[in-house]
């Protein structure tokens, strides 16, 4: 075999000059990452693209391959390119490509879903060899290859052919999709699957849906809401349910289902749901032949019991190891799987009781039952004790079953994260957990190695992530998608870092720029830290109305109640003591080395302190700040650092799509704005709680901000705001009439200022708002975003911005509301910020 290096990649980039950016909001995957024009640099492939075997999978290895070598503009192409385009691209299996090929060094060993990408020949024979370890395994290396120019490393394929297998078996996404078309906390509109309680005749975004996944290596899609619809898995249903498993099977994504285990009674007719009863046993025996006969590669069942108020075999006096057993007895004869999830907690706890802890719950139902899952069964843990917050610890429970299979579940859907409204970019956060060794045994067991089935040696593990997809453009925000390309790669592969799958997913998803690709790479990397800073640090979660929207800053919502996911602020002090000595005992589930750790707050970490522990404000962190002053600071640190994603998005404009750019902008802005109502929600919350002032002069004292409670109001009312803290100084106005108006003095300096608006943009109505400055109207805007609640708090509080304004001593600066329907135009302040300072 004559040894031509041809490093083929890189010749052929320099080709084509990298530039575009994400169009329309079609459904399609184009619209993602999977974007084959010149400008994401995936054309580089021989052009005769070649199956060696029928499957479907490589079938659509080739299809996918042949898409991207479409649009290849001949045209312009040097003497080189044209030459390496005469060769082909051959796909199978490596059993088909050794039979076809004796000579190449085919590996004889490539595990399950693996790949062997391989450059061979020279001249006019030249051929590039992707050989799958099996069908799944063809796919992905189709998707690897054109992935390559994205990972900004130049391949030589011939003396390194590029061999890779997935690190944990599953692989999963779920979506918490209702029948009825909603989808439970998801933020990109309705379901792609359902639609009116049945299955949506159109599955075209389905299907696409599919190839997404596929091309990141996900095998497998649970398709409805963990609090399942009983009537899904009906009879009727279930042939509505297989076209959706004919839509994604080409693409080698399995379908799974969320089962509500009180189904036999609920639609079997069974006067019982025992996991015991013998007549339960084979209706869940005869559903599962009857699904297999319709799916026959159906993967398996998600079950949410005792959890929330869905039905469990707590009611029967059973364990979850009866009820997962039960199920996986059903499946196991087709091969199928029960993911059971861990997520089982009492949520009336008493608040009044000291010792009452949610973050507990998983590890004392699930560790006493280590070993006694049957071995189809998987339990599938949040990566923190309580419930994908903002900063959590990992579950202690990873390292508590080690006779069992286990998953982690994660979000991408951002839930507690800015619900696709800010960018915050979660694969920091699931590094860390995957990172995080739990030292069980007192050795080396980080958690990515327990999922995948490594250190305790089971059969199976994997992580599966809630995603939310919808039909407005898959995540709404074209910025979120990044999640769920980082999910995949890390499920794939966790040993790859969350800037280079960063800079992947921009250069396929954006451009290829170096300047783009870095400053986007920067964006996504700091939007975590700054989130985490304006909304809950030091491990106090996120201090959002975790009973309502999960979304704006309500600090008691998490107090109070049998929720328990509580941080017990008070005057003196602030944080949950979960140590064993004095407190929940939370800290002793962990393995001893990290137990120790955790239980004493002069070892336990700075960012998890008020998770672990009560302590006083003026409790010193291992920085020397104190709590209270870290809360201050880190809060002005966030915003400043979402009004600073906004400056680098900016300086990239003009090298990417302008509807890219002007959708991310007015997001971003937004964001910023949001950023500082959560600012001030919670430094004026712990302020009047501590009683203790910021040392840099800053909580309470708001320059250039005059209240519209303090205004020369013509119609307009004061209204306290629920909660307090989501009001600067706690009240707003709102009108009742046809038109109100707020009117101030200003007095400060001459010059040129940007003036902030701050209103609540109320659901039910589009109010407008006019801002006039000595009578002369500057600016009018309507309240038409699409936020939450029908009362005015921090979930609406929103800022408009007016640029470039003169003033001088005695100009009247006047905002005019009108109402809409359930929108009373309710106005909160106006702030005068004087040019180039950070609003
Ligand atoms: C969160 C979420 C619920 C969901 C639950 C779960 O509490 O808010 O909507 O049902 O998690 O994971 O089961």
């Amino acid at each position: 075999m004559p040894k031509k290096r041809i490093d083929l990649f890189a010749s052929l980039a320099a080709v084509f000059v990298l530039s575009g950016g994400l169009t329309a909001f079609a459904q399609t995957a184009a619209q993602a990452w999977l974007r084959y024009d010149n400008s994401h640099g995936r054309i580089f492939i021989p052009l005769q693209v070649r199956a060696l075997g029928s499957g479907t999978l490589e079938q659509s290895a080739v299809q996918e391959l042949q898409r991207s070598v479409a649009d290849l503009p001949h045209a312009g192409l040097t003497a080189r390119a044209k030459f390496v385009f005469r060769g082909q691209t051959i796909v199978g299996t490596v059993q088909e490509v050794r039979k076809a090929y004796p000579d190449l060094p085919v590996p004889a060993d490539l595990e399950p879903e693996g790949y062997w990408i391989y450059w061979s020949g020279a001249n006019a024979d030249q051929t590039l060899i992707v050989a799958g370890a099996d069908q799944p395994g063809v796919l992905y290396g189709a998707f690897a290859l054109l992935r390559i120019p994205a990972r900004g490393e130049a391949f030589n394929l011939h003396d390194h052919p590029l061999r890779e297998h997935p690190a944990m078996p599953i692989r999963w996404v779920d979506e918490w999709d209702n029948p009825d078309g909603t989808v439970e906390r998801g933020y990109a509109g309705r379901s792609i699957f359902f639609e009116d309680g049945n299955v949506r005749e159109d599955l075209t975004a389905v299907r696409e849906y599919a190839r997404l996944l596929a091309s990141v290596g996900i095998n497998g899609c649970n398709v409805n809401n963990v609090n399942a619809t009983p009537q899904l898995i009906d009879s009727d249903h279930l042939k509505q349910v297989a076209r959706i498993a004919d839509a994604m099977r080409p693409w080698g994504v399995r379908i799974a289902m969320s089962i509500a285990l009180a189904s036999p009674q609920k639609i079997g007719g069974l006067t019982t749901y025992d996991p015991a009863d013998p007549a339960v046993k084979a209706w869940w025996a005869a559903k599962a032949d009857e699904i297999y006969s319709l799916i026959p590669d159906f993967a398996g069942f998600t079950v949410k019991a005792d959890s929330e108020g869905q039905p469990g075999p707590a009611s029967f006096g059973r364990t979850p190891a009866d009820a997962a057993n039960a199920l996986a007895a059903a499946l196991a004869p087709h091969g199928g799987v029960v993911i059971y999830r861990a997520f089982v907690y009492n949520h009336h706890l008493n608040w009044l009781d000291p010792k009452a802890d949610r973050a507990r719950a998983a590890f004392d139902v699930f560790h006493p039952l280590n070993g006694a899952f049957a071995p189809n069964v998987v339990i599938q843990t949040k990566e923190g004790p309580i419930d994908f917050q903002a900063q959590e610890p990992v579950s202690p429970l990873f390292a508590g079953l080690r006779q069992t299979s286990q998953a982690m579940e994660i979000q991408v859907t951002q839930e507690y994260t800015g619900q696709q409204r800010h960018l915050v970019y979660l694969a920091p956060m699931w590094k860390w957990g995957l990172d995080f060794n739990l030292r069980a045994n007192g050795r080396s067991t980080p958690v990515n190695e327990i999922i995948a089935g490594k250190t305790f040696h089971r059969p199976l593990g994997g992580m599966v992530a809630v995603v939310g997809v919808g039909r407005d453009g898959w995540l709404s925000s074209p910025l979120a998608l990044a999640n769920l390309y980082a999910f995949g790669r890390l499920a794939w592969n966790p040993n790859l870092t969350p800037e280079q799958i960063a800079a992947e997913w921009t250069r396929q998803s954006i451009s290829n720029d170096p300047a783009v690709v870095s400053t986007v790479t920067k964006m996504l990397m700091q939007s975590l830290p700054a989130y985490v800073n304006y909304t809950g640090p030091l491990g106090m979660q996120t201090l959002t109305d975790i009973t309502g929207s999960h979304y704006g800053p309500n600090i008691e919502a998490s107090e109070n109640n049998g929720w328990g996911q509580w941080h017990r602020a008070d005057h003196m002090g602030v944080g949950m003591d979960r140590s064993v000595k004095t407190g929940t005992g939370f800290a002793g589930q962990y393995p001893r080395k990290m137990a120790r750790v955790y239980e004493s707050p002069k070892t336990c970490p700075d960012n998890l302190l008020l998770f672990f522990h009560h302590v006083p404000y003026t409790y010193k962190l291992h920085t020397g700040q104190t709590v209270i002053q870290y809360i201050y600071d880190s809060h002005y640190e966030g915003a400043s650092q979402a009004a600073g994603l906004m400056d680098e998005w900016a300086s990239i404009k003009g090298s990417i799509d302008h509807a890219l750019y002007e959708d991310v902008r007015a997001r971003l802005e937004y964001q910023a704005g949001h950023a500082i109502v959560w600012r001030d929600a919670i430094v004026q919350y712990f302020l009047k709680m501590s009683g203790i002032p910021d040392e840099k002069g800053r909580a309470g004292h708001y320059p250039g901000r005059m209240e519209a409670e303090d205004a020369r109001l013509d119609g307009y009312k004061v209204i306290d705001v629920t909660p307090w803290e989501d009001a600067s100084g706690g009240k707003a106005v709102s009108c009742a009439e046809k038109s109100c108006s707020a009117e101030w003095n200003y007095t400060g300096q001459s010059g040129r200022f940007n003036i902030a608006v701050q209103h609540f943009d109320l659901q039910g109505g589009t109010a407008k708002f006019t801002l006039l400055l000595n009578g002369q109207p500057v600016d009018s805007w309507a309240a038409d975003a699409v936020l939450l609640s029908h009362h005015p708090n921090g979930d609406n509080s929103t800022r408009h911005t007016v640029h470039e304004i003169e003033l001088k001593p005695g100009d009247v600066l006047r905002v005019e509301g009108t109402p809409d329907k359930d929108d009373p135009a309710a106005l909160d302040y106006i702030e005068v910020v004087p040019e180039g300072l950070p609003l």
